[in-house]
C-alpha cells in the first residue's frame, strides 16, 4: 500500500551565517508560514549547529509526523557529511541526520544545500516541468551544483570544485570571489563564461538555472554569457533550500 503524501513538510537551510527554517506547502512550494532565522553559532560545530536547528524547529510546534529536511553545504551521503569546503572541518564524517535528529527529537533527512535548491527549482521554480538534463548552479560563498535528469536528482555533483586552469573553480568564479576581488560584472562574467563552457562540455545540459543571492542581480551578468543552453535565474531565491529540503524529506 502506498503511503499518503503529506501536505506540509518542514525545511531548514543551514548556512554559514544563518540557520533558516519554515514549513512548506508541498502542493505549491510556498512557505506555509514566515521563516525563522537564527544566526549560525560560531564556531559552527556540529553540536552547536544542531542545537540551533532544534531551536528553529521548536518555534513552530510541529506535529510529530511532519517530515523535516535540512540542507548542509557539503557532500552528504546517507546523512553523513563527507567534505567541508566552507564549514568547520569537524563536520567531516559527522552523521548530520543523527546529530540533528537527536537535538530535535525527530527523524530528519539531510541533503546537500545546492541539491535541495536545485530540486526545488525543478519541482516548483524556473525549471518546472523541464525534462532532460537540468543543471542548477548556486553562486555564493562557494559554487554549488545540482544535476537533475528527467526530474531525478543525481546528488553530490560538487561542480564548484572542478579544477579549471589550475584553480578550484569556486575560488575564481563564486560570488565571494567577485566581492573579495572587487570584480566588475564584465570581468566576473568572463570567469563565469569560462566556468560554464567547461560545465557545458561535460554535461550538455538542456537548461541551466543560476541561484544564490546574486541571482537577484541576474540582469548584470547573465546577458553577458554566451552558451548553448538557455541560462535563467532561479525563481525561488532564498527559499529554495528550505523548499527543496522539505520536499525531499517528504519524498524519502
Ligand atoms: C561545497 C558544496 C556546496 C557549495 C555551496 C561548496 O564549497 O563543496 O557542497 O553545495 O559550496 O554551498
Amino acid at each position: 500500500m502506498s503511503k499518503k503524501k503529506p501536505a506540509v513538510a518542514f525545511g531548514v537551510d543551514i548556512g554559514g551565517s544563518g540557520i533558516k527554517g519554515a514549513p512548506v506547502n508541498l502542493t505549491t512550494g510556498e512557505l506555509a508560514a514566515d521563516r525563522v532565522r537564527i544566526p549560525t553559532p560560531q564556531p559552527a560545530t556540529p553540536s552547536a549547529v544542531a542545537a540551533t536547528v532544534a531551536e528553529v524547529v521548536g518555534r513552530f510546534g510541529l506535529d510529530p509526523q511532519v517530515p523535516v529536511g535540512v540542507t548542509f553545504p557539503a557532500v552528504i551521503t546517507h546523512g553523513v557529511a563527507r567534505s567541508a569546503a566552507n564549514v568547520d572541518d569537524s563536520w567531516i564524517g559527522t552523521d548530520v541526520q543523527q546529530v540533528v535528529g537527536a537535538a530535535t527529537g525527530r527523524s530528519v533527512l539531510a541533503v546537500n544545500d545546492a541539491d535541495a535548491a536545485g530540486l526545488a527549482e525543478v519541482v516548483y521554480g524556473a525549471a518546472r516541468g523541464v525534462d532532460g538534463v537540468v543543471l542548477v548552479v548556486t553562486l555564493g560563498t562557494g559554487i554549488g551544483s545540482a544535476l537533475v535528469v528527467d526530474q531525478h536528482l543525481v546528488p553530490n555533483t560538487e561542480l564548484g570544485h572542478l579544477e579549471i586552469d589550475g584553480y578550484d573553480a569556486e575560488s575564481r568564479a563564486a560570488d565571494s570571489a567577485r566581492e573579495r576581488e572587487n570584480l566588475s560584472w564584465a570581468v566576473w562574467a568572463a570567469r563565469l563564461q569560462r566556468y560554464f563552457d567547461v560545465v557545458e562540455r561535460l554535461f550538455s545540459p538542456d537548461l541551466i538555472v543560476v541561484g544564490g543571492g546574486v541571482s537577484k542581480k541576474h540582469q548584470s551578468f547573465l546577458p553577458l554569457l554566451d552558451l548553448h543552453a538557455p541560462i535563467v535565474p532561479a525563481r525561488l531565491r532564498n527559499a529554495a533550500g528550505i523548499v527543496g529540503a522539505a520536499r525531499l524529506a517528504a519524498d524519502a
